[in-house]
């Protein structure tokens, strides 16, 4: 009876995994009003998952529009974009081998890898054996628990000093289905003590500041998308009156919060949230960020995907006050990502770059008072988006360590 109700169980779990078998990713190209408007209307009869920008009330005119359809509307889709002359074209002919076609890394699938996509069990445990293998250059401490009570674990890199040290603090993971930033993020952990006492940036780097990392800030999510829906962004938290769950952490945020480029609505991938902080992990956050807001000097948040390197504002279109140093500052460190493999970034302020998005973690930061607060959006351009292929764990960590590595090295000039 007990094993029967075990297989039960399994069976359930297993079966309860979404499939994406002939869905496809589309990019439109809105020209006119009319497209926008006929991509929105679609969007308010069919049930629509937009990759880029992330939902319907973020489409403008002239920039390129990815959605993924599930399979029961891709006659709809056809039909709608035969009859428009809106330009387009077909990104993933099918998703379901996409998701399995991104385990292309190699190595035993069974233990930890820096070249492959962990999930968050292995992650943890990644995180405790790093703590206490190299307890002269990190130390942990837990900044609170997700909604589902999983303790969000913050790394701390560098030399230990009696004083307190100017820091950088680095978030990865904020949008669960962007697996490319929680890899980045044990990436960087991995070559900070690698490369300390070797390479003379990273060297006085780590003796002069501290390096927080949060490996993966949206863990409920993460894991979600693990092992029930690849495609998951938000938090996973419930809250009675609503049947949907979660609310985008990056519009949770006290920045402008939701008076643009966010939705009030439960259900919609960019909802802002009850309030802002409603959700946990943003709250957790926020509050280690303020409690050392007179120590961190710089905050960098990482997504994917779109090759960008963007920083304050995206709750306006009004420039930061420290725009033009910003700018400089991002256009070096996406020359050097490029001087490695040549891939390009665009970088701005969010609003004019992508599209205005109030509530995000880089405004919120900036406004505190932390000057070099950044926004990276990895690899790819779309060919593959937030399935990009272990293959490319590698070459995306190493170019964007460059980029890193040099906002890192403009700060501890500008202590
Ligand atoms: N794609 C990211 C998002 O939608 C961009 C974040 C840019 N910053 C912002 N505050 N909107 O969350
Ligand atoms: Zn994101």
């Amino acid at each position: 009876m007990r094993i029967l109700l075990l297989f039960g169980l399994v069976a359930v779990a297993l079966t309860d995994v979404t499939r994406f078998e002939g869905e496809k990713v589309f990019r439109l190209k809105p020209t006119l009003d009319e497209h926008v408007t006929l991509i929105k209307d679609l969007a308010k009869s069919i049930e629509l998952d937009f990759w880029k920008p992330e939902s319907p009330e973020l489409v403008t005119i002239d920039i390129e529009v990815d959605i993924h359809v599930p399979a029961i509307y891709l006659d709809m889709v056809y039909t709608m974009l035969q009859q428009s002359d809106m330009q387009s074209e077909v990104l993933i002919e099918d998703l379901q081998k996409a998701v399995d076609g991104q385990a292309d890394g190699g190595q035993s699938p069974r233990t930890h890898s820096y070249t492959k996509y962990n999930t968050w069990d292995k992650i943890q445990s990644w995180i405790a054996s790093m703590a206490s293998s190299n307890s002269n250059l990190i130390s942990k401490q837990v900044i609170g628990n997700t909604y589902e009570g999983r303790a969000m674990t913050l790394l701390k890199l560098g030399k230990k000093s009696s004083s307190t040290k100017p820091a950088i603090f680095m978030d990865c993971g904020i949008h669960a289905r962007e697996w490319i930033s929680p890899a980045f993020c044990q990436w960087f952990v991995k070559e900070a003590l690698s490369t300390y006492g070797s390479d003379s940036q990273m060297t006085s780097l780590l003796d002069q500041m501290d390096v927080y990392v949060l490996p993966v800030l949206n863990i409920d999510g993460y894991d979600y998308t693990h092992k029930s829906n690849r495609m998951w962004r938000k938090t996973r938290s419930r809250k009675s009156g609503s049947s949907c769950v979660g609310a985008d952490p990056n519009r949770n945020f006290d920045a402008g919060w939701c008076s643009m480029g966010a939705s009030s609505n439960p259900c919609s991938d960019t909802f802002c949230g009850y309030s802002p902080e409603s959700e946990i992990e943003a709250k957790n956050v926020a509050n280690f960020i303020r409690r050392n807001k007179s120590t961190i000097k710089a905050y960098l948040t990482v997504h994917s995907y779109s090759q960008l390197l963007l920083f304050p504002y995206s709750y306006t279109y009004s420039l930061a006050a420290d725009h033009s140093e910003l700018l400089k500052v991002a256009e070096g460190a996406s020359s050097a990502l490029r001087s490695l493999y040549g891939t390009r970034y665009t970088s701005g302020p969010g609003a004019t770059t992508i599209y205005p998005a109030a509530g995000g973690s880089d405004d919120w930061a900036y406004d505190l008072g932390v000057k070099y607060s950044y926004t990276f959006e990895l690899r790819d351009t779309g060919r593959y988006g937030f399935l990009l292929p272990e293959s490319q764990i590698k070459p995306t960590c190493e170019e964007t360590m460059l980029a890193v590595k040099y906002i890192a090295a403009h700060v501890q000039k500008n202590l």
